[in-house]
């Protein structure tokens, strides 16, 4: 199979959205859609009136008329809501998700690939993050039903996810185990979904994608590679320079005098590694410049994945407000990020762009009211009756105590679930009537944004992304 050179990352929440991916797709590269908090990003798009009707467009295409016809009915509110109005929630994800929950993840993760995929025949990928357990099974095939061509998945060590693709291409029901904090030893918590049940006759043939996982060094991607539960089809190998979340420094964590890990020559990947095991690998963070490309393909890569560079164009999901803002950054050279590494919940170093008016500025932070409703970055943990239960380290300290997490987690926590959705303009209003401030991520590449502006422009394209990395003479 040939792959793709340019793998456009996929980047959450909503900023890698199907009209992004769609564009990078059309112009021959691979397009991919973010599966985080979908859901949601796909149920506050029906709240804001579904301007240029595309969600609705989506569903009339979903194989089961009746799961749309319920999805658009709950949340669809034709006009928009008030702009005072908050946000409708739905539930929670939880190892039993009722069954609306699971119509409207399955129908969000459909959606997004289906609108990538319309009217072209290029390729289009998903990205999930392995942390984010609870809702995998759903948005894998929701994004199945659209007959999505890659998975990438990282943020973990995602064994389970290639047969979990098999199971549901050959319409068999999968099983994927959560990891349970405080789980005894034999005592398993799994999650499940059933293609048949869930579209009786109606499931289509599915077609299983090609599997990358995203990994930082060689170790895991051998353990991917032969300890998966089936087909790993390639890797992308995600430094520590890039966007989003990073793999933690390997041995003791480190800091610097300003509080960012220290990383070291150990957690440079071993590419000979990568080049022995035989499968197509991709290069990533800090590596969208022509001459790096060549670079990767000179190492043996079929490619590189680029997100920073995608992150601020016009068709990404950010709001365009804040990205015209940061492109004008850019031309001052105002731009930096911070490696936070309590910010996320998962306890991954996560970017933050370091940016006035955001969740980023520590005094904004701490002003805001901890608040945990939309609970996608969750751990699960057993509770003394043997169920299992969540808690986020950056929910109300008081209510993480409760459910026996330990205070000190809770510190430099932030609430990415609710700073993400702001940052595409969905941001939930408050009870006094304040929208939550956006956070955002990119990586140490955004210092160098503005060789994609034209003089006098404060804004660029997904095609003018492509074609400086395509073009060996550009620099
Ligand atoms: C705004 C943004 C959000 C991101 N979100 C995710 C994500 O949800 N999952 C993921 O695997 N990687 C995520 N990434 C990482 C990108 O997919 C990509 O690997 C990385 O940005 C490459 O490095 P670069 O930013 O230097 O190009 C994100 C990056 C950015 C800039």
């Amino acid at each position: 199979m040939s792959h793709p050179i340019i793998v456009q990352g996929g980047m959450g929440v909503g900023v890698s959205d199907w009209r992004l991916a769609r564009t990078v797709s059309q112009l021959g590269q691979l397009g991919v859609v973010s599966g985080a908090l979908l859901a949601i990003v796909f149920a506050r798009r029906l709240q804001a009136g579904d301007p240029g009707g595309a969600m609705r467009h989506a569903m009339d295409h979903f194989p089961i008329p009746s799961v749309a016809e319920r999805v658009i009915e709950e949340y669809f509110v034709p006009g928009g809501k008030e702009p005072s109005a908050a946000f409708h929630l739905s539930a929670l994800p939880a190892l039993r998700p009722g069954p609306a929950l699971v119509e409207l993840m399955v129908a969000a993760n459909f959606a997004e690939v289906f609108l990538a995929k319309e009217g072209h025949d290029g390729l289009v990928g998903i990205n999930l993050l392995e942390k984010v357990q609870l809702t995998t099974l759903p948005s894998l095939f929701g994004a199945m039903l659209a007959d999505v061509d890659y998975v990438l998945m990282g943020a973990g060590i995602p064994r389970s996810i290639p047969g979990v693709l098999d199971q549901f291409a050959a319409g068999a029901p999968a099983e994927l185990r959560i990891d349970a904090d405080g789980a005894l030893p034999g005592e398993e918590f799994v999650s499940t979904l059933d293609p048949r049940a869930f579209c009786g006759d109606l499931l289509p043939k599915l077609k299983r994608p090609q599997f990358l996982a995203i990994v930082a060094s060689a170790t895991l991607a051998i353990t991917l590679a032969r300890k998966s539960n089936g087909r790993v089809d390639g890797f992308v190998i995600e430094g520590d320079v890039a966007g989003g979340h990073n793999a933690p420094p390997r041995g003791p964590l480190h800091l610097t005098a300003g509080g960012e890990p220290i990383y070291g020559p150990r957690d440079v990947p071993d590419l000979e590694k990568f080049r022995a095991l035989g499968l197509p690998f991709w290069l990533a963070g800090s590596y969208a410049r022509p001459d790096k490309l060549a670079d990767a393909i000179r190492e043996g890569a079929a490619g590189i994945q680029v997100g920073t560079a995608f992150a601020f164009c016009d068709e990404s999901g950010i709001e365009p407000g804040l990205k015209r803002h940061i492109c004008q950054l850019a031309r001052t050279g105002n731009l930096s990020v911070f490696t936070d590494p309590l910010a996320s919940p998962t306890g991954f170093p996560f970017k933050v762009l370091q940016m006035s008016d955001t969740l980023s500025e520590a005094g904004q932070y701490a002003a805001r009211e901890r608040f945990c409703d939309l609970g996608y970055l969750r751990q699960s943990y057993r509770k003394p009756d043997g169920t299992l239960g969540y808690r986020c380290p950056a929910e109300p300290v008081a209510d993480y105590l409760r459910k026996g997490g330990v205070a000190e987690d809770t510190d430099g926590r932030k609430c990415l679930c609710n700073g993400l959705m702001a940052s595409t303009g969905f941001g939930q209003i408050r009870s006094n009537g304040a929208c939550e401030l956006p956070l955002l991520t990119a990586g140490n590449d955004v210092a160098q944004l503005a060789r994609f502006l034209k003089p006098g422009a404060d804004s660029y394209t997904a095609a003018d992304v492509v074609a400086y990395l395509l073009n060996p003479s550009a620099s």
